[in-house]
């Protein structure tokens, strides 16, 4: 496979998700960084991008100069990776979606359920691909999961009960911490907090995996440290459209938990049970059977073979779980330049419309918490029958 070039915008240096993205983007020599926007003050991003290895000419100020630059090269970006702060995702996905480069965005999408519908109608137009960044759809046994739900093994699913509760923004003393202030702050984060935050990756893998999307939902939001505009925890019952209720947790002030990104998926024939701290581990256990521990790497499934790295017994990790969903776009790229179908074990990258199908679940949980937990639809306005 020739190299695709890749650039980023956001990410810059002292950035959280930045290195991770270029760790994983990079790590199978599907892409190179050729051209970066990478701070919001343009010299920073300017001298940065130069200090790891990107061309003068190609190290830009701000987005809108990385576009003018690139969009006539012959060489120009193959895909971009938008890893700014969200309320800049929109305006800066739809202008590169617009020029045909294909965009991998960070979640959530989009702040408004309006710019979410116009991205997904725009990459649909445009034929340029739009991925959402839900990572952790890449885990190896996350895949098997999904593999084993659609195998029929769990029979019908009748529960799934997801959590992402974390305390790292539990000390009330520390709440006025830039760093963390910014996520509770509507001018900023937009009409959620820990649901946008981390509840929309809990919501994105229950239907990654069961293959159902969220019809209509409930909500109680929590904002636990009171001069929080926004909400800090948070409960949410979905009704999926195939049936499956999902039981949904997400907080920021869950003392003790870590990264608490846990599924569980009990179907009329079994249960899975899987955490993102655990990850080369699924639990498997057969109705009326033992438990059985599945490992990474010797999950019979190709979608798992194929994002599978190392052998059983050696750990990988997050940034392979990144790292696979860069694999599958760069199969989707060169299936598209070759006019050839892609590997289907390689099409399960997360897409605008996972991506729009959020940002009106965060919509639905706002307005139904604010009703006193009333059910609310919870689909895309263009999704619904
Ligand atoms: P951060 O605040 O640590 O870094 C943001 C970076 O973007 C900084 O380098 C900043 O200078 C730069 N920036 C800001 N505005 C810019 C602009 N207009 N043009 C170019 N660069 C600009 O933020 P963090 O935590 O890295 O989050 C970034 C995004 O990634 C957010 O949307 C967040 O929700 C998402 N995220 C996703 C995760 C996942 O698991 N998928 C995990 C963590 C964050």
């Amino acid at each position: 496979m020739t190299r695709l070039n890749w650039g980023m915008i956001g990410g810059g240096d002292g950035s959280q998700i930045g290195p991770v993205h270029r760790i994983s983007a990079t790590m199978d020599g599907f892409f190179t960084l050729r051209a970066g926007a990478l701070d919001a003050d343009p010299e920073k991003g300017r001298a940065f991008a130069q200090q790891i290895g990107i061309a003068p000419d190609r190290a830009y100020g701000d987005w809108r100069e990385m576009l003018a630059g690139e969009r006539n090269r012959p060489d120009r970006v193959d895909l971009v990776t938008v890893a700014t702060p969200n309320a800049t995702h929109y305006e800066i996905t739809r202008a590169f979606l617009e020029a045909g480069i294909h965009v991998l965005c960070e979640k959530p999408m989009t702040v408004t359920v309006a710019e979410a519908e116009d991205i997904a109608a725009t990459s649909a137009r445009t034929g340029a691909i739009c991925a959402v960044n839900y990572g952790y759809t890449g885990y190896p046994l996350v895949r098997h999961m999904r593999a084993m739900v659609a195998r029929g093994e769990l029979g019908r699913i009748r529960l799934c009960v997801v959590e992402f509760s974390h305390g790292f923004h539990a000390d009330a003393a520390d709440a006025e911490n830039p760093r963390m202030r910014w996520r509770y702050d509507p001018a900023q984060a937009g009409l959620s907090g820990q649901f946008a935050d981390c509840g929309i990756h809990a919501l994105n893998m229950a239907s990654f995996v069961t293959g159902e999307n969220a019809r209509e939902l409930s909500a109680d939001f929590l904002s636990a440290i009171a001069s929080r505009k926004l909400e800090d925890d948070a409960m949410v019952n979905i009704r999926m459209d195939g049936g499956t209720r999902v039981r949904l947790w997400t907080s920021s002030v869950a003392v003790g938990s870590f990264h608490g990104l846990n599924i569980r998926v009990f179907g009329e024939q079994g249960g899975l049970r899987w955490a993102q701290q655990w990850p080369d581990q699924l639990h498997w256990t057969p109705l009326n059977g033992r438990t059985q521990v599945i490992e990474r790497g010797a999950a019979d499934s190709a979608d798992a073979a194929r994002a599978t790295r190392i052998a059983t017994g050696h750990s990988e990790g997050m940034l392979v779980a990144f790292a696979n969903i860069y694999a599958d776009l760069a199969e989707a790229i060169h299936a598209r330049r070759e006019g050839r179908a892609p590997d289907p074990a390689a099409c399960h990258y997360p897409t605008a419309v996972d991506g729009l199908r959020s940002i009106a679940a965060i919509r639905a949980a706002v307005d139904s918490a604010a009703q006193g937990g009333d059910w609310v639809d919870a689909r895309p306005p263009s999704l619904r029958p």
